[in-house]
């Protein structure tokens, strides 16, 4: 910090500003978490320099000799810790990543089939504001009325009906397992690409802790700082053969690498990529499955203390790292019950739940994870008074100093980044 200050001392306060935020508060959006010193130290490494088009020992510049090696070894331990056959560690995000799949899968125009934004996908997966919504043909299957789990007789039926070029699973804000074994089993039967976005999942599925897809499945991308806890970023795994198109002159590893550079990208982010080698190389060791574990078990805490508290939830509870309620069962909306929590230094985010009446920028659900509260250590008997604390301040209405305090109280005994 030393040469900002001297050289921006207004971006350096901003750093300290939002470094204190980050240590003064209970962050519970669920696609945030903290990365480690090393992986940090990485991504503002001197690699930030180097130019880098193509892959290794395919590039468009000289000097790459270091560079080869550390995306290397991100593709290897990315292969390692998915089992998977081919990896780019290139995409510069998650929006990035399923862009660069939907290039290397189909034409523009084509028909993508894949979960409706307003019942847990995400922006890329179709909508209309998207880039996804204006070029592709997207159809949406969701989740049951009842349940509100995914409907796969929905996913079958649209799947036959519409054709389409890529079944797309993944979700930005689903908070039970995904089985993707159906899903390829659709596929399947209409000669549809499988895909799926495993961004918010990624850690548990590194670990077993939830169903795999990548055996499974044509494509799958992710994004490599959310539960998986690396750098902001992304990357895509895939077969190395084109199980739809055998015969074209590209096989499936080829056409994602030619999708994503020169199709998509510029060149790579090598700082980004040599700190998701650092953050794979921490969720290869046993640690990593004990902290996933914790975070689902912390998250069984907020399920259990919303259910004892007549809060309700989103296909009632959860089985990873996040879960959905409807505040409206308090009389609040998702934006009032954000701004609520905000105020006491609970960071969470309002959210449209599946069959929402409100809208989009006010809806009737907030989000709420625990992988970036785990990290920082806390384990079940925190997570609890953090989940009385929310349930108290939903309830009453009421962003209290007491609660405030509680939650700084409570913040102070688990210190994020003391070195900083
Ligand atoms: C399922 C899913 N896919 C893709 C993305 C996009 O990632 P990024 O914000 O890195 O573009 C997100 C982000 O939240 C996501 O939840």
């Amino acid at each position: 910090m030393k040469n900002i200050q001297q050289t921006d001392p207004k971006i350096a306060k901003i750093i300290a500003s939002e470094i204190d935020r980050q240590k003064n508060g209970a962050e519970m959006i669920a696609s945030e978490n903290f990365v480690s010193l090393a992986v940090l130290e990485t991504a503002g490494s001197v690699l930030t320099n180097k130019y880098a088009e193509g892959y290794p020992s395919k590039r468009y510049y000289g000097g790459n000799q270091f560079i080869d090696q550390s995306e290397s070894l991100a593709i290897e331990r990315a292969k390692q810790l998915f089992k998977a056959e081919h990896v780019n560690v290139q995409p510069h995000a998650g929006s990035q990543a399923n862009m660069e799949a939907y290039f290397a899968l189909a034409e523009l125009g084509d028909t993508i089939l894949g979960f409706s934004l307003s019942h847990g996908g995400h922006l890329t997966h179709g909508h209309p504001v998207n880039f996804s919504g204006k070029f592709y043909n997207f159809i949406h299957y969701g989740v049951d009325k009842e349940k509100e789990l995914i409907d796969l007789d929905e996913v079958r039926s649209l799947a036959k009906k519409h054709k389409p070029k890529i079944i797309l699973a993944g979700a930005s804000a689903y908070s039970r397992k995904i089985d993707f074994k159906p899903f390829k089993e659709i596929a399947d039967e209409v000669g549809a690409y499988l895909m799926v976005d495993m961004a918010h999942i990624a850690g548990l599925i590194a670990t077993g802790l939830h169903p795999d897809p990548v055996p499974y499945s044509d494509v799958v991308t992710t994004t490599t700082h959310k539960t998986l806890r690396g750098p902001r970023g992304a990357m895509i795994l895939c077969k190395t053969e084109d199980r739809i198109n055998p015969k074209d002159k590209k096989n499936l590893a080829q056409k994602i690498d030619s999708a994503v550079f020169p199709g998509m990208q510029g060149g790579p982010l090598e700082h980004i990529i040599a700190a998701k080698a650092v953050a794979f190389a921490e969720t290869l060791k046993p640690e990593f499955k004990e902290y996933q574990q914790q975070v689902i078990n912390n998250c069984k805490v907020l399920e259990n203390k919303f259910r004892a508290a007549g809060i309700r939830m989103v296909s009632d509870g959860t089985d990873n790292h996040l879960l959905m309620i409807d505040v409206t069962t308090v009389g609040l909306s998702g934006k009032e019950a954000e701004t609520l929590l905000d105020e006491i230094h609970i960071f969470t985010n309002k959210n449209m739940i599946p069959f929402d009446q409100r809208k989009p920028m006010d809806p009737s659900g907030i989000r709420l994870g625990t992988a970036a509260l785990t990290t920082r250590g806390l384990k079940e008997p925190d997570v609890e008074v953090i989940a009385d604390i929310i349930i108290d301040t939903l309830k009453t209405k009421k962003a209290t100093k007491d609660n405030k305090q509680k939650v700084l109280d409570l913040m102070k005994q688990f210190p994020l980044y003391p070195e900083l």
